[in-house]
């Protein structure tokens, strides 16, 4: 038990920036700070942090509390655990009422199997400082490797010798549970006995967020031992697809540099730390995961991918920038020279060499897929249009849609292909995913019932989503260049009335809100303007639309400029809205559409978190829809407050 006299100066020590900081990157907001929120995948920060009230709010997921409860949310530590975690950061010793082993048996079993991994992690610290062995071997390794006593130290490698038992012994003699030895890996239970699982190789401890050693990999020191790394298996501790080699050793430079470099084993981020880089993880064996992408989106968005140049890098590379895209990650890669990982070519020449090799040779994800897919396909042009797609498959990952304009303008210089070209192949990919990922949220829904009543052709909020998106098209076709006055709060929290153009805020708004439109007459309009705008060039003539070759395309923008007002009958019908006055109130007549466009897409989404808790079979399951469910209710309150209640 941790004395009340201790917790109480740890209290006074905190402060909630700095234990936060560690965790996310903080940007001051005057007097408080804020950031991205560790429980979410957003792009606009919504996480804040008071520093006066000792206090965090996290927005996306409505957590909320003081530095222990961020510790116990973030980095699931119990009370005692984020306690201690607080006592080491801020220096203060702990009265402790010695554990006595009742006690121990009360622990959790994810702390007492912590405690295990520390004495593990210790003895094989002290196996490769203190024995013989372990010197004239071990350390004699890791010097050989050109690795100084100081890099050794920080990622407290290790030793375990060529002996059965050297680890089981030690650990079973100081009262550690046999049990929980063979969970967490260290040992193995044969015919012959038991038996330490980690003998004659190196040992480099994997460690969480927080420093607490979770897992272990070997490495042999023999040549001829085909496997050349043994992990620890996954446990309570330990999951995998959620830990990154280097993460804690790293995250304050990662932080510092807004960068992470992301490379393949463990030895290259050890090397990379020596050579000054200290930014950089592994996903040590694994392919990238998602649980590991968000573990570095809470201390950056960029991320450059080291990886050696040959097939397998390549592909693991071509793969890993979607994953990254996807999250919102900003993407470089760079290949090593033949046959050289970071490791290697870090120790084949000099330290500022090596800084300027990674500084120069960092290609932007979009120059990387097209250097390396051009190359293999010379002057073919089919292979150049495999190419080319494949590219686009990165750029529709790209949420960012100014990003993602600025890609296709490139591309469409390195390719030699007309944008358009492009942003019609592009529209095609995001049609495509926007429907995979529909048809994916309703995966969890049993065999069809041969009894239940045919789908409907379309639901009411899919024929507004569509009628909606017409108008807003109408509008931006009719009225883009005309200026309405805006309310906005500005940098400094003041509110300021600015110009903007019709066209500027509906492109703006959209965006904001990650609407793609899904009719394809209605999308390609919006791309158009969306570029003119983006280059500030002038808005297109809609006359231009009227001579498109394609002819829904023509026909519907003819439609809106010849009777401008035609839609909108219908619209007063439905909505009460007096079209005469659609140039006289801009500002409601753009507002309105795009409103009711966000509302029934709300309406939509609700509808199908329904249909899912309807076959949610699972209380994990139901929690989690329940959560999404909140979320758009809430958003749903916000829109339906926009209209007031008389209109709905
Ligand atoms: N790996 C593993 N198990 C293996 C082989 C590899 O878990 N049997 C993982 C390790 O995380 C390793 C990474 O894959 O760090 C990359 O493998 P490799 O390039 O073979 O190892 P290096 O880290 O480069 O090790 P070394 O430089 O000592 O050869
Ligand atoms: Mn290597």
């Amino acid at each position: 038990m941790i004395s009340s006299d201790s917790i109480d100066r740890i209290m006074e020590a905190i402060r909630i920036e700095e234990v936060v900081g560690e965790f996310v990157q903080l940007k001051r907001a005057g007097s408080n700070y804020k950031g991205l929120s560790p429980w979410s995948q957003e792009r606009t920060p919504s996480f804040f942090v008071s520093p006066a009230k000792g206090i965090f709010k996290d927005f996306s997921s409505g957590k909320g509390g003081n530095a222990v409860s961020f510790l116990m949310e973030l980095e699931n530590m119990t009370y005692p655990e984020a306690l201690r975690f607080l006592a080491a950061k801020y220096r203060i010793e702990l009265e402790e009422t010695q554990m006595d082993p009742e006690k121990q048996e009360e622990l959790s079993i994810r702390e007492s199997l912590a405690v295990v991994n520390a004495f593990a992690f210790e003895h094989f610290e002290r196996n490769l400082w203190d024995t013989e062995t372990g010197q004239s071997i071990g350390l004699s390794y890791f010097r050989e490797r050109g690795y100084t006593d100081q890099t050794i130290k920080t990622f407290g490698l290790g030793y375990s010798p060529e002996k059965s038992d050297d680890f089981l012994k030690t650990a079973l003699d100081a009262g550690h549970k046999k049990e929980n030895l063979l969970t967490l890996g260290l040992a193995k239970s044969g015919e012959h006995g038991d038996y330490d699982f980690f003998r004659g190789r190196v040992m480099f401890p994997i460690r969480n967020v927080s420093g607490r050693c979770i897992a272990f990999a070997g490495r042999t020191l023999r040549s001829d031992n085909k496997v050349k790394y043994l992990n620890s298996p996954e446990s309570e501790l330990y999951d995998k697809s959620n830990t990154l080699y280097g993460i804690f050793e790293g995250k304050r430079n990662i932080i510092q540099q807004d960068m992470c470099f992301l490379t393949e084993g463990y030895t290259d981020v050890i090397s990379l730390h020596q050579a000054g880089v200290e930014n950089a993880v592994a996903s040590s064996g694994t392919s990238l995961t998602p649980g590991q992408i968000k573990l570095i989106k809470r201390y950056t968005s960029n991320v450059t991918l080291l990886y050696d140049g040959d097939q397998a890098g390549i592909k693991a590379a071509l793969r890993g920038i979607d994953l990254l895209l996807e999250s919102d990650m900003r993407v470089k890669v760079l290949l090593f020279p033949d046959g050289h990982d970071p490791d290697s070519y870090s120790k084949a020449v000099s330290q500022t060499e090596f800084e300027a090799y990674l500084k120069a040779e960092s290609k932007d994800f979009s120059d990387f897929v097209l250097k390396v897919l051009l190359s293999e396909s010379g002057d073919d042009p089919i292979k150049k249009t495999d190419a080319s797609r494949r590219l686009l498959e990165s750029i529709s990952k790209v949420n960012d849609h100014i990003a993602r304009s600025v890609y296709i303008e490139r591309a469409s210089k390195q390719l030699g292909i007309p944008e358009q070209a492009l942003y019609n192949e592009l529209n095609k990919i995001l049609r495509r995913n926007q429907q995979q990922r529909k048809s994916s949220e309703f995966e969890p829904s049993p065999a069809p019932d041969v009894n239940a009543p045919l789908p409907q052709q379309k639901t009411q909020e899919e024929a507004d989503i569509q009628l909606y998106e017409k108008e807003i098209a109408r509008i931006l076709v009719n009225y883009g260049d005309k200026e309405f006055e805006l309310d906005l709060i500005n940098e400094d929290q003041q509110m300021e009335t600015m110009k903007v153009s019709v066209a500027e805020f509906i492109l703006h708004d959209l965006e904001t809100d990650q609407i793609i439109f899904e009719s394809e007459v209605c999308s390609a309009i919006l791309m158009t303007y969306k570029l003119s705008v983006d280059t500030e060039t002038a808005l297109p003539d809609p006359m231009v639309f009227i001579n498109n070759p394609n002819p829904a395309l023509s026909q519907t923008i003819a439609e809106m400029i010849a009777s401008p007002h035609e839609l909108s009958g219908n619209w007063v019908l439905q909505h009460k809205i007096y079209t005469d006055l659609e140039t006289d109130n801009l500002k409601r007549t753009v507002f309105d559409p795009l409103m009711r466009l966000k509302l029934s897409q709300v309406r939509r989404q609700s509808r199908l978190i329904d249909a899912q808790l309807k076959v949610a079979t699972s209380n994990d399951e139901i929690d989690l829809i329940l959560a999404d469910k909140m979320r758009w209710d809430e958003k749903k309150k916000e829109l339906t407050s926009y209209f007031g209640t008389t209109i709905l």
